[in-house]
């Protein structure tokens, strides 16, 4: 199965010309290769992403970095899934560890609108990760983290829920998040592992991938694509750099 890329645009570039620019320079270098790839831009520049496919006729996908859980109303400042399907938008990522930090986004939060998402026929990257105290308590503790958040998030949907869509999950060590650390790859492949099982178990199922974030580089990227149980990546900083996010699309080909 072809391996995932998602560039997490976070609060990036600073102007439309900019995204258009990195958007379209993105598509020339993910052009013809077997790889699914998704750009996720902020809210304000999917328009001119997704205008950049449509000219170059890319096949990558559309994703948004949040999404609210009611579908329209009095919500100042909120985007509906309603409204980003309209976009052309296929995926959303939930979860983000940097949501949770800066809006104070709780499980409770983020399980609403997985809900709401898929609901609406979004397909969601739902992000998980933990703390570095709990890492350095080792893997297994991680692991029972991970299961909770799991848990939290995925209260109440069940299979019918994700019928014809994906759930994705990114498991982002908070720790290796922007700081070029990175997790190893065999210990990601072991949580991978541990997330699938985990999902097996709670009913949902035995088809999801997982992807790994947290400071993925063109020159880690082989290492994490070498461990089948790694279905791709969320690359944030090195996805804004069209040349380096190039290199990783071309690894990630390879497996
Ligand atoms: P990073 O970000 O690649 O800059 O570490 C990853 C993410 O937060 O999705």
């Amino acid at each position: 199965m072809k391996k995932i890329l998602v560039a997490n645009w976070k609060m990036n570039p600073n102007s439309r010309d900019e995204a258009e620019a990195l958007a379209g320079a993105v598509c020339a270098y993910a052009k013809n290769k077997e790889v699914e790839i998704l750009l996720a831009p902020p809210f304000v520049y999917l328009d001119t992403v997704s205008r950049v496919f449509l000219a170059t006729g890319s096949q990558m996908k559309l994703c948004a970095q949040n999404v609210f859980w009611e579908t329209q109303g009095a919500f100042t400042g909120e985007v509906s899934p309603t409204m980003l399907r309209s976009e052309g938008v296929s995926h959303v990522i939930l979860g983000h560890s940097e949501r949770r930090k800066w809006l104070g986004e709780t499980d409770v939060v983020v399980n609403k609108k997985i809900k709401s998402a898929l609901g609406r026929d979004l397909n969601v990257i739902l992000c998980v990760g933990e703390q570095k105290e709990t890492r350095d308590k080792g893997l297994d503790v991680a692991k029972l983290y991970i299961k909770s958040q799991l848990q939290y998030a995925l209260e109440g949907i069940n299979t019918a829920d994700i019928s014809g869509l994906h759930l994705i999950v990114a498991y982002e060590p908070i720790w290796a998040i922007g700081t070029g650390m990175a997790d190893k790859p065999e210990d990601t492949a072991e949580m991978s592992r541990y997330i699938k099982d985990t999902l097996g178990f709670m009913g949902l199922g035995q088809n999801f991938r997982v992807l790994y974030g947290g400071s993925v580089t063109s020159e880690n990227a082989a290492l994490f694509f070498a461990e089948k149980d790694i279905d791709g990546a969320l690359v944030g900083r090195a996805g804004l750099n069209a040349e380096e996010f190039g290199k990783i699309i071309e690894i990630a080909q390879k497996f």
